[in-house]
């Protein structure tokens, strides 16, 4: 784990606290540690038409492409309830595109880390770039 394991929950935490989730009443609350060092949060952010929702996960990973940074080395996700929460398949793709099959996400709860487990053991055999016959470097 990183020295950072604190900070990045409570940036998690954070956003948790702002997360838009009125029709499930499910919050929740990310942070990713680029390669560079810099932390990114993100919440979820339902909408009115449910499909339109969006993820912790995809916010706080919007947010990290947007400060400049494309390698993710570390991930908190933390959530409010007694069940565990790990990342929804669609977020287990969009970390794989800029996370590696060994970094770490810790999936948290009120009462702190719960679990660590690899991007590698939550999405065997991804699909990702190398599949395709031209990389996406842009
Ligand atoms: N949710 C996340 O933010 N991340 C996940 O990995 C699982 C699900 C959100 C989506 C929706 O706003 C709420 O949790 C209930 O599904």
């Amino acid at each position: 784990m990183s020295g950072d394991f604190e900070g990045m929950l409570g940036l998690a935490r954070e956003a948790l606290a702002r997360a838009h989730a009125p029709y499930s009443r499910f919050r929740v609350g990310a942070c990713v540690r680029a390669m560079s060092g810099r932390l990114y949060a993100g919440c979820n952010v339902e909408n009115a038409s449910y499909p339109v929702g969006q993820c912790a996960e995809a916010s706080a990973i919007g947010a990290m492409v947007t400060g400049g940074d494309r390698v993710i080395a570390e991930v908190v996700l933390v959530t409010e309830r007694a069940e565990p929460c790990s990342p929804c398949g669609r977020c287990r793709q969009q970390l794989s595109e800029f996370a590696a099959a060994d970094t770490p996400i810790h999936l948290c709860g009120p009462e702190g880390l719960r679990q660590t487990v690899t991007l590698g053991q939550l999405l065997p055999l991804s699909f990702s770039a190398d599949t395709l016959p031209i990389r996406g470097d842009t």
